[in-house]
């Protein structure tokens, strides 16, 4: 039994009294104490590939800013990695692949038939320890890029504002395109489900390039691939966060998934509308609300909080935490919400 179950609570849309908070991106760079973990180390994937010390960094959050729920420190970037294209993490800049998928020859740069298990055994031993270590203090979330963002680095090779050549690829040769996201969909499901066998209570899928493509192409592209991996893993506590998607949250709603998260474009209460009462809304301050004073990150949390017209929510940022905020402005934000008493329990 978990201790502070609230989130899982939430995420099922059971009578809870007060709103869980959790942060993307909290086991990161807000806290010194990850800094000096990560400092002892040649760099961000050494922490990544080292199962007791990802632990560790999963674990500060939870001590130091209370928050109510774990998610592992890890990257969405495992999985291109364990088909085939490593990456590299550059110092201040970002992920680079130095090989991308640009024609169908460039599918022979994938392994065929990957063993996700011992591939990614470092991420499944990270989750065996955490939960371990967390000893059922609060859920442990574990998470995937969903297809359309994986495939966005399997193309481009970098981070990009536009991702024009992954779009490029949807619009010239979308056969590719569906042959490439169809197996990152196959990997993904099984590194999902290794996940749960692990350990996990609950699972996240990151769509962060969702909005980068219309209704009819996130259908086409995102949605489909999404729904896929939900149905495979049908039953079990999943969120599922397309941002910048403001157009498919109506194709969004029949998703069998228990939450849908908001970024900060995002309107509670006109998607509370169009998703209904069937499903858990996460979010959605503007990580840049953080930069305030510490009066105003209370007044405006209190907002958030003042809005919800149900009981089916998870505070969180609409994005991940910028790595330059100050640590006690997050806490001022984590004791806003927890010291809301919920008027539906
Ligand atoms: O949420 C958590 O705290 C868990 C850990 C986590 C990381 N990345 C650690 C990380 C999670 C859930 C992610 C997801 C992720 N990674 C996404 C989806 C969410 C989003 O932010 O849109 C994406 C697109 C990536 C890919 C990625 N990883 C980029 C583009 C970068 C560089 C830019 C940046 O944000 O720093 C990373 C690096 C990364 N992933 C860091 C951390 C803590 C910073 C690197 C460091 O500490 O040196």
């Amino acid at each position: 039994m978990i201790k502070n179950d609230l989130y899982l609570k939430a995420l099922k849309g059971e009578a809870i009294p007060r709103y869980p908070v959790w942060l993307m991106r909290q086991a990161g760079r807000i806290l010194p104490e990850y800094r000096a973990v990560r400092a002892k180390l040649s760099g961000f994937k050494e922490l990544v590939e080292t199962p007791h010390l990802a632990a560790e960094v999963t674990i500060q959050p939870v001590d130091i800013l209370d928050v109510d729920a774990a998610i592992l420190f890890s990257d969405i970037l495992v999985v291109p990695d364990a088909m085939g294209l490593k990456y590299e993490m550059i110092e201040q800049r970002g992920p680079l692949f130095p090989e991308t998928i640009r024609s169908s020859g460039d599918l022979n740069k994938l392994a065929t038939n990957p063993d996700v298990s011992d591939r990614l055994s470092y991420v499944f031993e990270a989750i065996k320890i955490t939960k371990k270590e967390l000893v059922n203090r609060v859920p442990l979330i574990g998470f995937a890029g969903a297809p359309w963002t994986i495939f966005c680095y399997m193309v481009e090779g970098k981070g990009s504002k536009t991702f024009s050549e992954a779009k490029k690829m949807i619009y010239s040769n979308p056969d590719l395109a569906h042959d490439l996201l169809g197996r990152i969909t196959d990997f993904t499901i099984t590194y999902m489900r290794e996940q749960q066998r692990a350990g996990v209570d609950a699972l996240q899928l990151f769509d962060s390039w969702a909005g980068i493509l219309g209704r009819a192409p996130y259908e086409e592209f995102g949605l489909r691939y999404i729904r896929k991996i939900a149905q495979a893993l049908a039953g079990f506590p999943l969120t599922i966060f397309s941002k910048g998607a403001q157009a498919s949250l109506v194709d969004m709603a029949d998703l069998p998934c228990d939450a849908i998260g908001l970024d900060w474009n995002m309107e509670i209460e006109s998607t509370r509308e169009l998703v209904g009462e069937s499903k858990t809304l996460q979010g959605n301050l503007d990580p840049c609300l953080l930069y305030a004073d510490k009066s105003t990150i209370e007044r405006v949390t209190k907002n958030l909080l003042d809005s919800f017209k149900s009981p089916r929510h998870i505070v969180n940022l609409g994005h991940g935490v910028y790595p330059d905020v100050d640590v006690e402005h997050v806490k001022v934000l984590i004791n806003t919400v927890k010291n809301y008493e919920n008027k539906f329990r």
